[in-house]
């Protein structure tokens, strides 16, 4: 096994001259294992590892300079909105937030300054599907650079950068870690100019993680197949019982074939995941909360990717950053309910929101 080098700094051989590790915020062995797997599985030249996926989406952000825009999606993860809308837009990088459903929508937003596109596939938590390939099409000839978020479907599922997306981002945290025991982010790219600019910023700002950590992230990447595999399953049971409720108003899951994105999905993605959400009949926060009160199997907890199912409140718990105006705008309204469907037995998953459910 890739051993854990619990060390902060690495004997040289002399003044100047190291054996290839001088000091742990630079390198770290256990770290670079990681990231050459990280490189592998999404078909990219290199890996760098964060102590956090917001700590990855920081570095991307910091190549940027005041005046610059991005044109980000309008339903993406709240602590990406967060980062992006209260600590950079106050350094003098400006952000257009657009419904990329339709990628054709992004193009009256591009000019001089544009600099990055930021996607977030399927979406945190509409489930929306952005077409990859097609925004690569309308950036690259301007130079613009395409960075995915690729947490939700993870690289068993989908490899953004064989799509022509410049940058992946994982919040490792999810499925790559896959047992809820870890904090942990990663860039994964082709063009080595951007991995030095990405790895000055890595070891300027230090939000590197513990070897530990990638420790537990390269023992989560031996069974990611086999999770997601049955995440999949799992999750069509799921989606397709949920519709069937007389309770539940509208089942977002980006597997059905009446799914906006779904021929898209098809195209860019090997499988349709573990992630959903839905809203009830009874619009109301209290109708929301009493079903989040009820699952027994499903833990009511923030996060998503690991083996254990989970419930989610998005208005008051991941997405609770997002003005309220803003999140009925984009279609997140106060009675959505978020799940991670984890590997358990589909049957107790059944039964758990049957019951919780009525
Ligand atoms: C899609 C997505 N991207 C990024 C992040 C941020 O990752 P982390 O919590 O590891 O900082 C999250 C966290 O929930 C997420 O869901």
């Amino acid at each position: 096994m890739t051993p854990i080098y619990q060390t902060s700094t690495y004997v040289q051989s002399a003044p100047g001259l190291n054996k290839g590790y001088e000091y742990a915020r630079s390198q770290n062995p256990t770290r670079k294992v990681l990231e050459t797997a990280l490189a592998h599985i999404e078909n990219g030249k290199h890996g760098l590892c964060f102590s956090s996926g917001v700590a990855a989406t920081d570095a991307v952000l910091r190549l940027l300079v005041p005046g610059d825009e991005v044109i980000a999606a309008n339903d993406m993860y709240g602590g990406t909105y967060r980062l992006f809308t209260k600590l950079f837009e106050k350094m003098g990088i400006k952000f257009h937030f657009i419904n990329m459903q339709n990628a054709e929508n992004i193009k009256p937003y591009i000019n001089a300054n544009t600099k990055l596109i930021w996607a977030e596939t399927p979406t945190n938590p509409l489930m929306n599907i952005i077409d990859i390939a097609a925004l690569a099409a309308i950036g690259k000839p301007k130079g613009v650079l395409l960075c995915v978020d690729n947490t939700f479907a993870s690289p068993y599922l989908q490899n953004p950068l064989d799509l022509g997306a410049d940058i992946v981002l994982h919040s490792a945290t999810k499925y790559l870690g896959g047992h809820s025991d870890v904090i942990h982010g990663c860039l994964v790219l082709n063009d080595t100019v951007l991995r030095d600019q990405l790895y000055f910023i890595q070891k300027s700002v230090g939000a590197v993680p513990g070897p530990q950590d990638c420790f537990l992230v390269l023992r989560g990447l031996k069974t990611l197949h086999v999770r997601m595999d049955r995440h999949c399953s799992n999750g069509a049971v799921i989606a397709r019982m949920l519709r069937d409720l007389p309770a539940i108003g509208q089942v977002y899951w980006c597997g059905f074939e009446d799914h906006p994105g779904y021929a898209t999905a098809k195209n860019q993605m090997r499988g349709f995941g573990g992630m959903m959400s839905f809203t009830l009949k009874d619009d109301s926060p209290e109708a929301a909360l009493k079903v989040l009160s009820s699952t027994k199997v499903f833990a009511l907890a923030e996060s998503l990717g690991g083996v254990e199912s989970l419930i989610n409140h998005p208005a008051t718990m991941t997405h609770a950053s997002i003005p309220r105006e803003e999140r009925i705008r984009n279609g997140l309204s106060d009675s959505l309910i978020r799940l991670s469907v984890g590997i358990e037995d589909v049957e107790d998953l059944v039964d758990d929101l049957r019951q919780a459910i009525g």
